[in-house]
């Protein structure tokens, strides 16, 4: 596995692997590698694929500076682990590498609309950072195909309209959110909770699926349905911040007649913030 760190370095190694005709893949990470983003390795190296892992913490995605100077950043173990699944590069660039005209003046790409709503009306610039970034990253590494996790799946919406808008000739391929045997799904946030706030994190997930579950067999009482998980969820310590149900191709609201349907939802646990979502196909 080689660990690069310079632009010119990456473009040489992936020359020699396309002069080649290998298929090369991407996996952009922000580090702190869980079984979430081995799962999108392992998919990569099951589809033959020459295997890039990103790590970026990339600060244009963070609204508030204690959020990216608190994230979790595991460099060593992190490409210990993807080593041990067979990863061909690593590519840990710098902030200057990567944003060469400094983050307060930096040429952005912007996906409107989607971008501005449920998440993205709470995080201002969130989704601007994350698809300048990824652009920035295929620009660079020119990717056939990019994996993404489906957690945060108003990302993935965004990603696939840029490549669609931008004609990126790039295969975006999505996994399910990969979770722990409790239910909670994998996020590197997770290492942030306190001990006891790590005991009830799970029951997030389990009360987003009982809500599904009801959801399948009965579209119409959706509200009831958001009310009583909204009641159950802060009962046990949670703090609501949303949760919706919405289409789940164009993340807009439900109609008697959507079939699939996705329960969205982010909650503060203590100080730490966790997401998570739940497709559901409705019962017609
Ligand atoms: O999902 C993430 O980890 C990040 O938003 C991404 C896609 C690596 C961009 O920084």
């Amino acid at each position: 596995m080689k660990i690069v760190r310079s632009i010119n370095n990456l473009k040489q190694i992936i020359k020699t692997f396309r002069d080649n005709n290998c298929i090369i893949s991407l996996v952009p990470t922000m580090g702190n590698i869980h079984d979430g983003h081995l799962a999108l390795v392992k998919k990569a190296k099951l589809m033959n694929t020459i295997c890039i892992v990103s790590i970026f913490i990339n600060p244009t995605q963070f609204d508030q500076s204690h959020d990216f100077n608190n994230y979790p950043r595991s460099i060593k173990l992190d490409c210990k682990k993807l080593m041990l699944h067979n990863v061909d590069i690593v590519f840990i660039p710098s902030v200057s590498t990567m944003y060469p005209n400094g983050i307060n003046n930096y040429t952005c790409m912007y996906v409107p609309n989607l971008s501005e709503i449920l998440e993205g009306s709470k995080r201002l610039n969130h989704y601007k950072g994350v698809t300048t970034i990824v652009s920035k990253l295929f620009n660079l590494i020119q990717p056939n195909l990019a994996f993404f996790g489906e957690k945060d799946f108003q990302q993935l919406v965004i990603i696939k309209n840029m490549v669609y808008d931008m004609h990126y000739n790039i295969r975006i391929v999505s996994i399910p959110i990969i979770r722990e045997i409790s239910g909670l799904a994998y996020s590197s946030r997770n290492t942030l909770l306190s001990k006891d706030e790590y005991k009830i994190a799970h029951k997030f997930y389990l009360i987003l699926k009982d809500m599904a579950d009801k959801l399948r067999h009965n579209i119409h009482c959706v509200v009831n349905l958001i009310e009583i998980a909204t009641n159950q969820l802060e009962k046990i310590g949670f703090i609501v911040d949303s949760l919706y149900v919405l289409d789940s191709k164009y993340l807009t609201y439900i109609t008697n007649s959507s079939i699939n349907v996705i329960i969205l939802s982010t909650v503060w646990l203590g100080k730490i913030r966790l997401i998570d979502n739940i497709k559901v196909k409705i019962f017609k």
